[in-house]
């Protein structure tokens, strides 16, 4: 389902802006710790064209490991045929560069051969809404690598919906009703939504299976747009392990939104997700500065990357890289000790993926050498 149908509808669509944020693995440096500066380079140049052909309003390129992030400000809706168009052909262009170098993987997210309208369902994952700029309009956006989109459910969750998290849902009037979370059914490609805290429960028994229910929306009780994330699952896509999904989510704040340090707040726990080395582990999630997204340790432990801007007229004024922050130094140091705690279980459960789980993973053809075996 588009954000857009429940984007509030003041002001005429001129008014509107549209926040898109598309990103792809088009290519490790070194494997698949990092991305090559001429790849960003080249990104931020297509990108700078398509703002003096006035495509964009603005745009702000950046990587979370291995993953290149387009942020990009624009008039054109959600969905944008032209937008998703020059996010592709970014990342073909970065893809053919990448090969050049020989970098690890390149287009290794580009899984269709040939642009079809738009990138969804075609590798890229995808974060977008639209939405009137308010006065002052702080935005937060997520950026995760070596984890699946349901990395998002547990943050969001505490931010939106979780009284110890977010003080404003306690004592602020405009926060008080609560907030509606669209949580979208992955395998069976269908979506619900659920009003908080009214239906907390319900929305807890699904979302705390994360690999089944992701939270692709949040919205305030009027109906307009707070979240959005990226809910594509390469595997279910391909068919096969490719790496894992390493998702996005944009985050507005303040003024009867959650402020900014409740957003961030959950991230001072860092909780497990599913990614890792080769998509199959469970590690905790690591909140760093984007200078610090080079996960190396066993391909991870997974990182979260959070910048800060402001909206001025599409302006993206920014970023702070509010993850820069010694306040976090504790989550840090509590992921390492995770990461080496889970570490030492080797290819054990509960380290490795529960069986399940490991099927879009190289894992099966290991166990069909052995399927002749069994009597
Ligand atoms: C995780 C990831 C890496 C690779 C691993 C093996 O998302 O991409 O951990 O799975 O480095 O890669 P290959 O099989 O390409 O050597
Ligand atoms: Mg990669
Ligand atoms: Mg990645």
């Amino acid at each position: 389902m588009s954000t857009k149908k429940t984007s509030v509808a003041r002001g005429g669509p001129s008014d509107k802006i549209t926040l898109s944020v598309i990103k792809a693995d088009i290519g490790g440096y070194v494997g698949h710790s990092s991305s090559h500066p001429e790849i960003l380079t080249l990104a931020r140049n297509a990108l700078a064209r398509a703002k003096r052909d006035n495509l964009l309003i603005d745009f702000h390129v950046t990587n979370c490991g291995d993953d290149l992030e387009l942020i990009m400000t624009h008039r054109k809706g959600v969905d944008s045929r032209p937008v998703h168009k020059l996010a592709w052909d970014v990342f073909l262009a970065g893809t053919e560069h990448a090969r050049k170098l020989k970098l690890y993987g390149a287009g290794q997210d580009m899984l269709a051969d040939s642009f079809s309208g738009n990138v969804k369902g075609m590798g890229p994952g995808v974060a977008e809404m639209e939405f009137v700029e308010r006065k002052s309009e702080p935005i937060v956006i997520f950026m995760a690598d070596k984890c699946a989109p349901g990395a998002w459910n547990y943050p969001l969750f505490k931010t939106f919906a979780d009284p110890f998290n977010t003080i404003g849902l306690v004592i602020d009037p405009s926060s008080h009703d609560g907030f509606d979370f669209l949580v979208h059914d992955v395998r069976h490609d269908k979506s619900v939504l659920l009003h908080t805290p009214a239906e907390m429960y319900d929305l807890l028994a699904l979302i705390g299976s994360c690999e089944h229910y992701l939270v692709k929306a949040v919205y305030t009780r009027q109906g307009e747009i707070a979240s959005a994330s990226s809910t594509q699952k390469l595997a279910l896509l391909a068919g096969r392990y490719v790496g894992k999904d390493d998702p996005v989510c944009i985050v507005r704040c303040q003024s009867g939104l959650p402020a900014v340090g409740e957003v961030l707040e959950p991230y001072a726990m860092p909780h497990l997700v599913s990614g890792w080395m080769r998509g199959s582990h469970y590690g905790p999630l690591m909140p760093v500065a984007q200078k610090d997204a080079n996960p190396s340790r066993f391909d991870g432990p997974p990182r979260v990357i959070a910048l800060g801007f402001q909206l001025a007229n599409g302006k993206l004024v920014g970023p702070r890289d509010l993850f820069d922050d010694p306040s976090f130094d504790l989550a840090r140091q509590e992921a390492n000790r995770m990461a080496h705690f889970l570490r030492q279980h080797g290819p054990f459960e509960p380290h490795r993926l529960p069986s399940e789980h490991m099927e879009y993973t190289t894992l099966p053809g290991v166990l069909r050498k052995l399927e002749k075996r069994f009597k």
